[in-house]
């Protein structure tokens, strides 16, 4: 693993999401959230978001989808493998994403969760590539913007390894 270098830091991920956490309790002025994890590079950033937001009480549910398949590129299908456990009806639904990169998984998940009612859907991610979306989705919180540079760690994925590093790298 010596040829990855580090983009992110632990510390710095820690600080932002410390921050992010105030933004989140700021929009919400004390309601409950449901937050939806997308399984299965956001299940670091969304722990430890979880911990960071422990006193708006949060409940969780998860989501599993793929449009990469295995390899660099979005299809541009999404999949759904794992759908919600809950009804999102009437809920405030704050979606927990690692990347977004084109655009075109969001926009089918936010689309797809929309027909069932919500009170309100948010869209939290932890890296954001602005200048390569292809489909226009809405995302209120941000982490980092990075540059384009395909990244490992911190949940996300190379083939499915290095998701377990605690920062964010990309492989040399
Ligand atoms: P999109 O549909 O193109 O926005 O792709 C979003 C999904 O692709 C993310 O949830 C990641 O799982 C994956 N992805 C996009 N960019 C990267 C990257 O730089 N490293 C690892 N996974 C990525
Ligand atoms: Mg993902």
């Amino acid at each position: 693993m010596d040829n990855i270098k580090v983009l992110i830091n632990e510390e710095q991920i820690k600080e932002r999401i410390l921050e992010l956490s105030k933004d989140i309790r700021d929009a919400y002025n004390g309601e409950s959230v449901h937050i939806v994890c997308i399984l299965k590079g956001g299940v670091m950033f969304f722990t430890e978001l979880a911990k960071a937001l422990v006193d708006l009480d949060p409940t969780f549910d998860f989501m599993s989808c793929s449009s990469y398949n295995n390899n660099t590129e979005s299809s541009g299908t999404v999949k759904i493998n794992k759908d919600l456990d809950e009804d999102i009806e009437g809920k405030n639904v704050l979606i927990v994403e690692d990347i977004i990169d084109t655009g075109y998984t969001l926009s089918y998940v936010v689309d797809m969760l929309k027909t069932r009612k919500p009170k309100n859907i948010d869209v939290c991610t932890l890296l954001d590539k602005p200048y390569r979306r292809e489909v226009e989705v809405e995302v209120r919180f941000v982490g980092f913007e990075i540059e384009d540079r395909f990244v490992v760690g911190f949940g996300l994925d190379n083939m499915q390894k290095l998701r377990s590093l605690n920062y964010v790298g990309y492989i040399e």
